[in-house]
């Protein structure tokens, strides 16, 4: 099952001035990072109401487990790390990926689990 991550690439992080987004810099490096995968999707939106938290991702499939994580620096390290876990949730019957699998780049960075809705 496909395991879809959001970017928002509206986010700045402290001291951005002008130019590319922090979060457009992000996306870019997710969506290299997760290039030729066959269980990972990349999406780009604008703002998840993570703002404070910059740069924000989401991962999500359909019946599992979802998160929101925060916080990144954007760039190749963060993205390779957030694939890496994308590609373990998809790996996941649950969406849970047992703690000693994280990726090191994901640790410290989690905000959010939200439970799948029930089917009925
Ligand atoms: S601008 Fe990224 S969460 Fe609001």
């Amino acid at each position: 099952m496909t395991t879809w991550i959001t970017v928002c690439d509206t986010c700045k992080r402290d001291g951005w001035l002008v130019g590319d987004t922090d979060g457009e810099k992000l996306a870019a490096a997710v969506e290299a990072a997760a290039e030729g995968s066959d269980h990972v999707k990349t999406r780009r939106v604008s703002c998840t109401m993570g703002c404070v938290r910059a740069c924000n991702v989401t991962l999500q499939a359909e019946g599992k487990l979802a998160y929101t994580l925060g916080e990144f620096e954007p760039g190749a390290e963060a993205a390779e790390a957030i694939v890496e876990y994308a590609e373990l949730h998809a790996q996941s019957e649950t969406g849970q990926v047992p703690y000693r699998q994280w990726p090191q780049g994901v640790k410290g960075h989690f905000v959010t689990r939200m439970h799948p809705l029930p089917t009925e």
